[in-house]
């Protein structure tokens, strides 16, 4: 029987790529290929499973929004984001690690001042989150920009919950002179991420949670520093070891200590790696 050669086939697409301007892209699209095309020979792909995978790429792109990214969610539970986060971010020993983005920042959150309770009607269980933003050599970031977001007591941010007119459980704040901030919350808790789409069911075809652990998002801009996007996960959830989108750094965990008066606090630091100046 006549048989293509397959080495020559994946050859002569990467050719196909020879005159990208562009050498960086050049370089991308002919990994991919090369990548792409030893998955196929890999798994020995058929035609219809090849189809079965068209459709699942289609319907991910047809169920993004304005507020709803599965495209991200995708790369989320394939550990694609998290594995392009640590290669990006090989920060020095001491730096506050960075994690996923995860798909429910939304840009323009209101302001807040230290103290505030950026939970503004969200439900959960009080809690006061204390910290410093230190740049690597100890000294501490004054006015520092720290955005926060998080899900409410029911595992949904305010951007899943519809005809929700402000933002809630999520705002921005600066730190002080010596770079201290403190706002008020609600308790973060475990929460499956949205598996009503595509990457759910292809969650639940191969028996994997959807639960991540109670974690508090950050991001956090100062002149001079890396811009840090990161979490904080609170010690002893149950979730930790199993995160869909494998997030949990060790040095990310913090006790979340409950109060007399029944609330809850958190005290957690962050440790800015500094932009080398440019000569
Ligand atoms: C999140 O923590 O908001 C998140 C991260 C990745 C996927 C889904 C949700
Ligand atoms: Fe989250």
């Amino acid at each position: 029987m006549l048989k293509p050669d397959l080495d020559a086939l994946t050859q002569s697409v990467i050719e196909r790529f020879a005159d990208t301007p562009d050498d960086r892209l050049k370089a991308i699209m002919s990994s991919l290929v090369k990548h792409l095309h030893a998955f196929a020979r890999d798994v020995n792909l058929t035609e219809a499973e090849w189809f079965k995978g068209i459709e699942f790429l289609t319907a991910t792109g047809q169920k993004c929004s304005a507020t709803r990214q599965e495209f991200i969610l995708l790369s989320d539970v394939l550990g694609l984001s998290m594995l392009t986060v640590a290669m990006n971010h090989d920060k020095p020993q001491g730096c506050t690690e960075a994690t996923v983005f995860g798909p429910f920042y939304v840009q323009d959150a209101p302001h807040y001042e230290n103290g505030d309770d950026v939970a503004n009607g969200a439900s959960g269980q009080p809690c006061q989150v204390r910290g410093t933003v230190w740049g690597l050599g100890g000294e501490p970031v004054p006015n520092a920009m720290i955005e926060v977001w998080q899900a409410d007591d029911e595992g949904h941010y305010d951007v899943q919950k519809e005809g929700l007119e402000q933002a809630q459980a999520r705002g921005v704040l600066h730190a002080r002179g010596d770079g201290s901030f403190e706002f008020r919350t609600i308790v973060a808790e475990p929460y499956p991420i949205p598996i009503d789409g595509p990457v759910g069911q292809m969650l639940e075809a191969t028996h994997r949670s959807p639960w991540r652990p109670a974690h508090l998002h950050f991001m956090i801009k100062a002149d001079g520093y890396e811009t840090l996007i990161t979490h904080v996960f609170r010690s002893g959830d149950g979730y930790l070891k199993a995160d869909p989108v494998f997030g949990v750094r060790q040095s990310l965990i913090a006790d979340w200590i409950p109060q007399a008066d029944g609330s809850t606090s958190l005290d957690f630091d962050f440790v800015l790696n500094p932009v080398p100046a440019i000569a």
